[in-house]
């Protein structure tokens, strides 16, 4: 794996190979029907060319809806370079047929952690002057081994809850070197990716990899954020019995009106049929629970990284591991017992499926797309912190959506205008 690698296209390209390009294409074309806000972004970008002559690096899960995000920043005038925000979401044909279309990319699917972080330090050999991130590698290769490199970035726009999490902490310590705007936790992001993408793209990799029924099974969801809630919704949906679990006495509270079972993960461990982690925090599913975890239970997460199921502790309990099928390691532990992990424990709905829907992405992407804008329009204002997505953004993607499905509202009359903004009625 480590050195077939091809150098097309653009001389710096790093890809698998590039006779994919027509497969990833018709995946390109597919979900560019399906993605009117960005459509529209990109035609406008087309006419404006808002990001002339500049230079953007795009660190996402690379399948087509990345793609096609690239592809309407390429159009804003940029020069656009990509590379995996995880080693198993890249899609070697989606990224072929970007090198296709002009874009430098260095990633493939499988990546090594040393492949991975090459690809990432070669992305920034292009030395980009604005960025987008997911989880936040990108910054944090940037800050710790670039420092130089890092005062020279306008700016740059980060994905999702976990990268935000730890750019604060970037900020916070004073050592954050550029504006980053904080896309995930725009209402158009959180509410619809988070909630309504998770939900549905989780459910769908569990069952394109298990072919297993979710009826009946006891199903726990570790974390009651907005994934979790989508994650448990839509098992609902699918006539499981749900239990979550949380650390956070509101969100328990939460999920308990919403009609679910709430308990600490050593009893959950005991019940549980299959368990989905969407945390962004480490060891949700660790030692403890794996010792008294049901016999054929399935673990997968959803969260950032692959840390939320203690994938050492597995190890350790373990005297077999085996692949049961694609994308299924199946743990023997020593009292027979067997459990199994989809996905190698990374992100479930993009390592075992092809992630949100291409709808739900507009979305997000839309707001990625104009975030960028933002960033390098407003350079000279904007100074080295984490900035909240401008509401005005916000609005105007909602609005755009309701359009693109023909969708009208009311409007406030004058009366009720006045009536909300008066103490004395
Ligand atoms: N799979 C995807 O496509 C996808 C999409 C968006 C976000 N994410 C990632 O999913 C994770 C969660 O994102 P979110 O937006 O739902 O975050 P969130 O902050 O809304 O929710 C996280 C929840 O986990 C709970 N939690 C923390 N530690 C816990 C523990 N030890 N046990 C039980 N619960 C615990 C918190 O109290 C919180 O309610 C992040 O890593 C985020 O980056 C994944």
């Amino acid at each position: 794996m480590n050195n077939d690698f091809k150098e097309v296209s653009s001389v710096e390209s790093m890809i698998r190979d590039i006779s994919l390009a027509p497969k990833g294409q018709l995946k390109i074309d597919w979900v560019a029907q399906h993605m009117p806000i960005l459509n529209q972004l990109k035609k406008d970008f087309e006419k404006r060319k808002p990001l002339a002559g500049k230079r953007v690096i795009i660190c996402l899960h690379l399948e087509a809806k990345t793609a096609y995000l690239a592809l309407t920043v390429k159009a804003a005038g940029a020069e656009v370079a990509v590379c995996g925000s995880n080693p198993l979401s890249t899609q070697d044909d989606v990224v072929a047929a970007l090198v296709q279309n002009g874009v430098t990319a260095y990633a493939w699917y499988g990546a090594t952690d040393e492949e991975y972080k090459m690809h990432l330090n070669k992305a920034l050999d292009f030395q980009p002057d604005i960025l987008i991130d997911d989880g936040g590698d990108l910054v944090a290769t940037l800050h710790a081994e670039r420092p130089e490199q890092a005062k020279k970035i306008v700016g740059g726009a980060e994905e999702t809850t976990t990268g935000i999490l730890r750019l604060k902490a970037l900020a916070k310590e004073g050592h954050l070197s550029f504006p980053m705007m904080a896309v995930n936790d725009a209402q158009m992001k959180y509410l619809f990716d988070n909630r309504y993408g998770t939900g549905q793209s989780v459910w769908d990799a569990i069952m394109r990899t298990t072919n297993l029924v979710v009826c009946g099974k006891v199903v726990v969801v570790g974390g009651y954020g907005w994934c979790g809630k989508g994650v448990a919704a839509r098992a609902r949906g699918l006539n499981a019995r749900i239990v979550v679990t949380e650390i956070d006495p509101v969100k328990a509270n939460e999920a308990l009106m919403d009609g679910f079972e709430v308990m600490p993960m050593v009893e959950a461990a005991k019940i549980g049929d299959v368990f989905v982690t969407v945390t962004g925090n480490r060891d949700i599913v660790r030692r403890e629970h794996l010792e008294v975890i049901k016999d054929k239970a399935i673990l997968c997460n959803a969260g950032h990284f692959d840390v939320e199921v203690n994938k050492e502790d597995l190890r350790a309990l373990s005297t077999s591991v085996r692949i049961a099928r694609n994308n299924i390691e199946e743990y023997t532990f020593r009292d027979g017992r067997k459990v199994y992990l989809l996905g190698e424990g990374r992100l479930v709905n993009l390592a075992c499926g092809d992630g949100h829907p291409a709808e739900v992405m507009d979305l997000t992407f839309a707001l990625q797309a104009m975030s960028l804008e933002y960033v390098f329009t407003n350079r000279e204002q904007l100074e080295p912190k984490v900035y909240p997505v401008p509401e005005e953004i916000d609005r105007k993607i909602a609005q755009l959506r309701l359009q693109a499905l023909g969708v009208s509202i009311d409007e406030l009359t004058e009366v009720q205008s006045k009536y909300l903004n008066s103490w004395q009625e």
